[in-house]
């Protein structure tokens, strides 16, 4: 019975730690790939293979291609290409340093560690505007159909893709609008989080209205705040049995549907694009049988 990868579906932990890493030249990767199978997986780590780390090994899967680079009026989204990413989820920073540490130099001789970042969780699960985001997220049966790949056969089927974005909020500038302006900016009420039906076009939530594309676009969201030294927002991470739902989403909020720009660029710019797919789990460990391991 193939599985996804536990951490998917799991909620939100208290605090993440992001890795990435970019392929050595010259290196044979199944080596480190091996190294990454053998490790059981929990609700502890996610695996993300990038379109550049699957061609290395001459396989290809269908539906996983680099992030689109686009551009909207005064907008730019970013694609920012690694080869692997890894989530690493839990509730004690430091078991996470020393989990990195660990995954990191499994790597090593095919795989150099590039980016590391840090989440967590805040108050009930907000963003740092103060907005609680994942209200919307499909649950249960919902989100498996949303999130996981079924129907493919062995090897594909209990894998996910994911799209990972690092946004940078100006919070200043957020928090320089009036209340209304910044409910508008989202379309809910951060009050109450109800939603407001007569928000602007612009509106994050109408924007992004899951069941209004054709044909519908649910995702599974599980974005976690950073902040550090170089200011502060969101890592926005979202899992679908393919990439075209977050994809219509993007395109929407960018104005590349009807000229209407998402609310959000007028506070927050993304500066790294990734897509990934997640292998299935089978006997606890990854199957990356459809990558010819
Ligand atoms: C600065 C970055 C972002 C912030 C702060 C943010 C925040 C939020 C908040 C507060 C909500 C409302 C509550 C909820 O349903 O979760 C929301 C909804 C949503 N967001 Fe975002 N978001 C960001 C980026 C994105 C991106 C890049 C996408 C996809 C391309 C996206 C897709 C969605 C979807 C699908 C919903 C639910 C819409 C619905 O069906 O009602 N968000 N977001």
């Amino acid at each position: 019975m193939p599985q996804h990868q536990p951490g998917i579906t799991a909620p939100v932990p208290r605090v993440s730690r992001y890795l990435s890493f970019q392929l050595r030249a010259g290196t044979d990767v199944r080596p480190a790939l091996a190294r990454l199978r053998a490790r059981p997986m929990d609700e502890g780590a996610v695996v993300g293979l990038g379109p550049a780390l699957v061609a290395t090994l001459d396989e290809s899967i269908e539906a996983l291609r680099e992030f689109p680079s686009l551009v909207g009026p005064g907008i730019t989204v970013p694609s920012t290409p690694a080869a692997l990413w890894v989530w690493l989820r839990g509730d004690d920073p430091g078991a996470l340093v020393h989990a990195g540490r660990g995954w990191a130099g499994d790597l090593e001789k095919a795989l150099a560690l590039d980016t590391v970042m840090d989440g967590f969780f805040y108050d009930v699960g907000r963003d740092l505007t103060g907005y609680e985001d994942g209200t919307e997220n499909p649950t249960g049966d919902k989100a498996l159909a949303a999130a996981v790949v079924s129907g493919q056969g062995p090897g594909l089927d209990g894998s996910s893709f994911v799209a990972v974005q690092r946004w940078a909020h100006d919070l200043d500038r957020f928090q320089g609008l009036s209340q209304t302006d910044q409910d508008h900016t989202i379309g809910r009420r951060r009050r109450d989080n109800e939603e407001i039906e007569d928000a602007p076009e612009s509106a994050h939530v109408k924007r992004t209205a899951q069941e209004s594309f054709d044909p519908e676009a649910f995702v599974l969201r599980r974005s976690m705040p950073w902040a550090g030294a170089d200011g502060e927002g969101l890592v926005f991470v979202a899992f679908g049995r393919s990439l075209d739902a977050f994809e219509a989403q993007l395109r929407r909020m960018v104005g590349l549907d009807d000229g209407i720009t998402d609310a959000l660029f007028r506070f927050s710019r993304p500066l790294t694009g990734n897509y990934f797919w997640c292998p299935p789990v089978k006997d606890a460990h990854l199957d990356l049988s459809a990558v010819g391991l």
